[in-house]
């Protein structure tokens, strides 16, 4: 039996009011620079996710009840009671939205795991009551329970930014809110939520509490593992970060002797990085092929500065010389271990083959090249283009980006000269931003 309107109404009401000033209590502490807090705290209390669940159950109610003229309490609520969860899931995407806009938090997850802490604890409630009277008391019970058990937890979710984490934690909670609603309708079904007590009510509200208590374990433990990882994530950046500026002081040096003036390696490391994404590499590796790749002419330290500092063009002698830098850089990088030297190693070594075959210094063809050197030779060669040389001037922007796709299957790897076409606009910002 589903409870009366009135008594859902003054229920929906109770609820939204309690998310509205909790809500607002967590804008404040987290975002105190609201100073203005009231019209954000109306607007919660109208998208509630309680608000939206009560319209989508009635309007669910009533449009089955029109369309297949059932009156049997049984079938309407057991086929209504699964329309409605798949309903309720779908309307919470507004909450999630506007209460998304109003914390101005740019994660989707986070609005998702707070509007279904309300959802679950409204769904919970309603098993443990046999009245309204009791629904609110339990409502305002497992409030408080979770306000003091998750403290810790919630200003972890509210601080941190590991989304892939809060992803988990996020699955968790529509998990749990799934199987409260389903054991909601299943003692709508066998009616064993009535107005006084008895073993069948204590018997479905023991299997919800437990399964409440599971999915709460699994919560704290998605959260605990997530702590973990930040901090892991934490040390793992700094030492990327420690070991990037030595590398970039050491690239620097190398490209001023070179002749290569300017940010001619940190403009290659950002557009390398950028490929790496688009292609498809996870954020670690897009970092690693990052500090990688400003080391794609490390063996250049190994060519006489008559060479490397010679006015226009090299003849076949010193060009000769010249490729060697692709094996020196393999040799210098060969003594150091650890996964930005490996990868650092394929570019130096690899950076000048080509798709067709006819690059050197092995002259490897299309996938025997690393991918990362397919990235860097494309990111470099753009950035010779457009950047002035002793021996030219830069080219305009456009003039490079045609002789990129016109070099497509032959100095270059299709797929990557794909990602450079689709992200061309991330790179001219990047260009822009690290002028010579
Ligand atoms: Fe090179």
């Amino acid at each position: 039996m589903h409870p009366p309107i009135v008594d859902h109404l003054i229920s929906t009401i109770f609820i939204s009011i309690w998310f509205a000033v909790a809500n607002s209590h967590v804008i404040y502490k987290y975002h105190p620079e609201h100073e203005r807090l009231s019209w954000k705290s109306l607007a919660l209390l109208f998208v509630s996710p309680s608000v939206l669940t009560l319209i989508s159950y009635q309007f669910g109610f009533g449009t089955f009840h029109q369309i297949t003229g059932w009156t049997a309490e049984e079938h309407l609520i057991s086929i209504l009671s699964q329309i409605s969860i798949t309903l309720e899931i779908l309307v919470l995407s507004l909450p999630i939205f506007l209460y998304r806009k109003v914390i101005k938090s740019s994660n989707y997850w986070l609005a998702l795991v707070l509007c279904l802490e309300f959802s679950c604890a409204d769904s919970m409630s309603t098993i443990l009551s046999v009245d309204l009277p009791t629904k609110l008391l339990a409502f305002t019970v497992l409030q408080l329970i979770v306000y003091v058990d998750y403290k810790g937890c919630f200003s972890y979710i509210m601080a941190s930014d590991n989304s892939i984490n809060r992803k988990v934690i996020a699955g968790y909670m529509v998990a749990l809110k799934v199987v409260l609603s389903e054991m909601l309708s299943a003692s709508m079904i066998f009616t064993v939520r009535q107005s006084q007590f008895t073993f069948r009510m204590l018997w479905i509200d023991f299997i919800a509490l437990i399964v409440a208590a599971f999915f709460s374990a699994f919560f704290k433990m998605g959260i605990s593992s997530a702590r973990e990882s930040d901090i892991k994530l934490d040390y793992m950046n700094k030492f990327l970060h420690a070991q990037e500026n030595i590398i970039q002081t050491f690239a620097e040096i190398m490209e001023a002797k070179s002749g290569e003036t300017g940010k001619h390696v940190r403009r290659v490391a950002e557009y390398s990085q950028l490929l790496a994404k688009k292609l498809g590499q996870d954020t670690e590796n897009a970092a690693y092929i990052r500090v990688a790749s400003m080391m794609h002419d490390v063996g250049k330290l190994m060519i006489p500065l008559e060479i490397l500092e010679k006015q226009g063009s090299l003849d076949e002698k010193e060009f000769e010389i010249m490729k060697t830098h692709t094996t020196y850089g393999d040799q210098l990088l060969s003594h150091s271990d650890g996964t930005v030297m490996n990868i650092a190693r394929d570019i130096a070594y690899e950076h000048h083959e080509k798709w067709d075959g006819s690059g050197y210094p092995r002259g490897l063809h299309g996938d025997q090249i690393s991918l990362t050197a397919q990235i860097v030779a494309v990111a470099d060669v753009y950035d010779a283009l457009t950047s002035k040389r002793a021996y030219k001037d830069a080219w305009p922007p456009e003039t490079a980006k045609a002789e990129i796709l016109n070099q497509t299957g032959k100095h270059f790897s299709p797929a990557v000269v794909d990602a450079f076409c689709s992200c061309y606009n991330d790179i001219e910002i990047i260009r822009k931003a690290y002028p010579d």
